[in-house]
């Protein structure tokens, strides 16, 4: 069973939780954006799970499209970024909401903020269910964050390890006999 593969005895974010603090955020967001268009932009393939959960918390109409991004190996340092799936929408003068699972160091999503920015909408902001402040090594803006957590390797909802993990409800990280 592949909840069996999390460690209990490490924080865990179980479903309830997840789904509490994903209302909270929404209720931000909706009197945030009040009386504007709002495109929630999803960062493929992770942000899956808080975008379906995060879009259905909010109790207003928006529109959602999706990016797929890769860092390039060996220059992951540099920040530079491939896309792989790019919007299918135009940005023009539109308020733009960017959904992540986890900011971990950060360089993905400064490249995705400044690309964004060129595009000419009329803002860019960035929601994520988790960030890891000891972890990071670019400054990014966030207006809405789920959970600080420590530095360590979290799996479950969306957040993989090599591709595997993704479907869990909850999020911890990996029990030991997984790696022995
Ligand atoms: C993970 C995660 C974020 C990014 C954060 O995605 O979903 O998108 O890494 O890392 P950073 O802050 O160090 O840039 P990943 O590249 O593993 O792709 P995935 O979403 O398909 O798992
Ligand atoms: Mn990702
Ligand atoms: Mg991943």
């Amino acid at each position: 069973h592949v909840e069996h593969d999390i460690d209990r005895t490490q924080p865990l974010y179980t479903e309830e939780q997840i789904q509490a603090r994903l209302a909270e955020m929404a209720r931000q967001i909706e009197a945030d954006y009040e009386g504007e268009d709002l495109l929630l932009v999803g960062v493929l393939k992770g942000a899956v799970m808080v975008m379906a959960d995060l879009a259905r918390a909010l109790e207003r109409h928006v529109e959602i499209d999706w990016m797929a991004v890769s860092s390039y190996a060996g220059t992951r340092s540099s920040g530079v970024v491939r896309i792989l799936k790019d919007l299918d929408t135009s940005l023009e003068g539109r308020h733009v909401l960017i959904v992540e699972d986890i900011i971990d160091t950060g360089l993905t999503l400064s490249w995705l903020v400044a690309n964004l920015k060129s595009r000419g909408p009329a803002s860019v902001e960035v929601a994520t269910l988790l960030r890891k402040p000891e972890a990071l090594e670019m400054p990014v803006d966030v207006k809405y964050v789920g959970f600080d957590i420590p530095n360590a390797f979290v799996i479950g909802y969306g957040l993989d390890f090599n591709e595997k993990y993704r479907n869990l409800r909850s999020i911890g990280t990996l029990a030991e006999h997984v790696y022995s």
